[in-house]
């Protein structure tokens, strides 16, 4: 059962010529750890990625210096705890899905690194999702332990609301309403799903530059080769 359409939103980095909104990408990063991530991982994004992203190298490991990280064995074969480095994950807030399932009433919250490219219309919809809770229309009942959403297919997540104005606090002094946070993790989780999409549209800008110059060129040549042979 499909879920409600979400409408869609004109994202800033959404076109041909237009790059991600890496404020945006910022305060993003400030709600998935605020908030999301106490139930969903991230298994696939570490601290040296956000450096130029929306970090400077020593806000990055400033940032991973703040976690715990079990290492080991060391030379006595023992395991130990040490402050997180540049080249560690963000933290997982489970040892697995057992685990994950156990603390969420059976339900399991995805690792959010691809779910932008996981989800139909990913974007749209994570963005509808968040803030799509509401009051169940007359008539429909939901399970306890289950929250109505019409944009989840089915209509009953395990996911309670999440986003809350004033519910983070971002470094850049933003006004952290509801639909602010909730674009900004969307900015965020797709960035993280397609950190590569800036560089590669910028290629794409370059080549059509230079193929345009090389095509007016061989016309220019063409015409000027067989201009006496008329
Ligand atoms: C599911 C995003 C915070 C628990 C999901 C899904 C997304 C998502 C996109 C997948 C829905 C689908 O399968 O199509 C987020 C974001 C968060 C956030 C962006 C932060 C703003 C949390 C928190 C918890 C949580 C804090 C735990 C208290 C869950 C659970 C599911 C889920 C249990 C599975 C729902 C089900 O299958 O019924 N979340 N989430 N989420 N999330 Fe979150």
């Amino acid at each position: 059962e499909h879920g409600l359409h979400p409408p869609s939103y004109p994202w800033p980095h959404e076109g041909f010529f237009s790059a991600y909104d890496h404020r945006s990408i910022r305060r993003g990063f400030q709600v998935y750890t605020q908030v999301c991530a106490t139930c969903h991982s991230m298994d696939l994004i570490h601290y040296r990625d956000l450096v130029g992203v929306c970090y400077t190298e020593e806000e990055a490991k400033e940032l991973a210096s703040n976690i715990e990280v079990t290492d080991g064995p060391n030379d006595e074969g023992e395991m130990f705890e040490r402050p997180g480095k540049l080249s560690d994950k963000l933290p997982a807030p489970y040892m697995n899905e057992e685990h994950a399932r156990y603390a969420n009433g059976g339900a399991y919250p995805p690792d959010l690194s691809l779910i932008t490219k996981a989800r139909h219309n990913g974007q749209n919809y994570v963005f509808s999702l968040l803030l799509g809770y509401r009051e169940p229309p007359a008539g429909i009942s939901v399970r306890e332990g289950l929250h109505y959403n019409p944009y989840f297919p089915g209509g009953a997540i395990a996911m309670p609301k999440m986003l809350n104005d004033g519910g983070v606090e971002y470094d850049d002094g933003t006004p952290a309403t509801e639909a602010q946070q909730a674009k900004d993790v969307v900015s965020y989780l797709s960035w993280a799903a397609e950190p590569e999409a800036d560089e590669r549209k910028l290629m794409g800008a370059k080549w059509i530059a230079v193929l345009s110059l090389v095509f007016l060129t061989t016309v220019y040549y063409k015409r000027w080769k067989w201009a006496p042979l008329k």
